[in-house]
């Protein structure tokens, strides 16, 4: 364990995070430290602060810390142990053969699998392009003509065919895969009669990961045989693919922001809508594939854009459980906008009637969440009939669904939206803010933060002063702590010294991974400035001694409890005398 720290502690030194962070990003001097727009959460001014001296970035925006690795893990969205590996390779170093850790040789078995399978991927999809272009694949090239594609986007997506059930295992057995492997990724499937492509005889899209690299395939029926069996078929899921974390497109929206910028994304429903779009010049496109939206998938579209229209089918848009991945959405941070398309058409199909021009006009016509939200309300229960007594029943399941919306926004917006209904409704502002306030349920977050107790605060301000190395920072002995971030935090800082070496601040993320922001930022965010020195060590001071009585009580409780079951003993009660008198100087 200690050569594992050991060694991410090497790589740590062997790439400064200016160096690595400023290869992914336009980094800005800015006085002692570097900005940059922030990668995680969308951006106009920069707001993402590089520090060299303390080996962090932290951003100002969305309160996202971390280390050097941290940053290529969020950044490659990969593992902890990925993005170590990525940062050695980086610096020349030699990943520790840990064939003592069980964990990591499942690890490194899972690892050799999934290339075997991200290879069986990429293989399968240069056969299928090869077999579009080939002389069976004239009815996929005639259907891909009609719907209107060209060449260059077809070349864009990787479109490919897929002629008959036996060609692809053929294939792939010659190049030396297994056809079980090809089975586990997906694109083989294990039959009665033998081993058969999974999607033959249809049209192939490739699905892409935001890496880049093929993990899957949709496939389109071309004549009514095939579709009979379902006009779209997919790779089943795999170790390579979570239908429901994945979004088609997501690489080439990425590939967009790298190229110029995104201002906003479109998610659609369809792989048909998306390529329309591209070719009609919208490049944000990503489709959901059917499924509700989830978290991860806001995770994937917040890292690329700030702000995100939904572009639903008619008949899907209105449903729960499409609300339900908008609010998902929104509770990541995002701006979320609904259009909404006449006449019941998807956007392939209205692009191709009304052309792209009438297309960006629908998303300039997007409503916000909230008014999409209103705007369903009252298409359920109509308030503004002009029927009085429908709208006397109405009106309460209006007002009940109205502060349910209102209950999810952030301040800024309630306020807006309180006068929207006050005015739809005729309720009062003030008895909507009191109806809110009834059932308002406070925050998680603020709870975890606010709930500090002083102590807890003062071990954060002292761990902070340490890792920082403020001079006058010491400590002799282990708080009481009653979370394990603060004990790894503490064990770590008595290590070095026990060692003798100097704590560091990046360390945190080290030895407390997946730790809450709030608790990076307690440690992160305290202001060591020049003019503060003096502040800060008073306070330090002040910190230590909070701590020392919390420990000293914590000690004579434990005390007491021994005196109790023995009496008699009259060291124990000298003991006690010592302490009481320690906790009266200290205090
Ligand atoms: P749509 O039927 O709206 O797709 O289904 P589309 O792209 O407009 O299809 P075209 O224009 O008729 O070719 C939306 C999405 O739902 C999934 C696919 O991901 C599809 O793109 N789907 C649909 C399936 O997985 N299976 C199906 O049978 C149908
Ligand atoms: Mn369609």
């Amino acid at each position: 364990m200690a050569d594992w720290t050991d060694f991410i502690q090497q790589v740590k030194r062997a790439n400064d995070i200016v160096d690595v962070i400023g290869s992914y990003l336009e980094l800005r001097h800015s006085g002692a430290n570097f900005m940059a727009r922030c990668p995680f959460h969308g951006e106009k001014t920069p707001s993402f602060n590089v520090n060299r001296n303390l080996q962090i970035y932290k951003c100002f925006g969305c309160g996202e810390s971390g280390d050097v690795i941290k940053f290529v893990e969020k950044y490659e969205s990969c593992t902890f142990y990925e993005a170590l590996e990525i940062l050695a390779k980086r610096a020349g170093l030699k990943m520790p053969e840990n064939t003592r850790d069980k964990s990591d040789v499942e690890y490194s078995e899972r690892k050799k699998k999934r290339e075997t399978y991200l290879d069986i991927c990429r293989q399968t999809a240069r056969f299928y392009y090869r077999c579009y272009y080939g002389e069976k694949g004239e009815i996929a090239r005639r259907y891909v003509a009609k719907r209107g594609f060209d060449e260059q986007t077809v070349k864009k997506f990787g479109i490919g065919y897929s002629p008959n059930g036996n060609a692809l295992p053929q294939h792939l057995q010659s190049l030396g895969f297994k056809l079980e492997d090809c089975v586990k990724c997906g694109v083989i499937q294990q039959t009665k009669q033998g081993y058969n492509d999974a999607l033959y005889g249809r049209l192939i899209i490739p699905i892409f990961n935001m890496q880049g690299q093929v993990i899957a395939f949709g496939g389109r029926g071309l004549d009514e045989r095939t579709i009979e069996r379902g006009k779209y078929k997919n790779t089943s899921e795999t170790p390579l693919f979570v239908k429901k974390d994945n979004l088609f497109a997501i690489n080439i929206a990425k590939e967009q922001k790298q190229l110029t910028s995104l201002p906003y994304l479109v998610v659609v429903e369809g792989y048909m809508d998306v390529i329309a779009m591209y070719q009609a010049g919208f490049k944000g496109a990503v489709a959901s594939m059917g499924t509700s939206l989830t978290e991860q998938q806001a995770k994937w579209l917040s890292r690329l854009s700030d702000t995100v229209y939904i572009c639903y089918d008619g008949d899907s848009a209105g449903q729960k459980a499409t609300v339900r991945g908008m609010d998902i959405l929104d509770r990541a941070g995002l701006e979320v906008k609904v259009m909404t398309v006449p006449e019941k058409l998807d956007p392939d199909e209205y692009i191709k009637k009304y052309g792209a021009q009438a297309f960006e006009q629908l998303i300039k016509e997007a409503l916000p969440l909230p008014d999409y939200k209103l705007k369903l309300l009252d298409a359920t229960f109509p308030i503004n009939s002009g029927d009085s007594t429908q709208r006397n029943d109405a009106l309460p399941k209006y007002v009940k669904g109205a502060l349910n919306m209102l209950r999810s926004l952030d301040d800024v917006r309630q306020a807006r939206y309180i006068t929207a209904v006050s005015l739809k409704t005729g309720y009062s502002e003030d008895y909507i803010k009191r109806k809110l306030a009834e059932g308002d349920k406070p925050d998680l977050a603020e709870v975890t933060v606010g709930a500090l107790s002083p102590e807890d605060k003062a071990k954060y301000y002292v761990a902070s002063c340490i890792l920082h190395g403020e001079s006058y920072a010491t400590l002799e002995e282990k708080p009481l702590c009653n979370t394990s971030f603060l004990s790894a935090l503490f064990d770590y800082i008595l290590q070095c010294k026990a060692e003798g070496v100097t704590p560091a601040m990046d360390m945190i993320y080290t030895v407390c991974p997946n730790a809450e922001e709030a608790q990076y930022a307690q440690i992160v965010d305290v202001d060591f400035s020049a003019d503060k020195q003096e502040r800060n060590k008073r306070y330090f001071e002040e910190c230590k001694r909070l701590i020392t009585v919390e420990t000293l009580k914590h000690k004579r409780d434990l005390l007491l409890k021994k005196i109790k079951q023995n009496p008699d003993d009259g060291s124990l009660l000298e003991e006690l005398n010592k302490l009481s008198k320690q906790i009266a100087d200290a205090r």
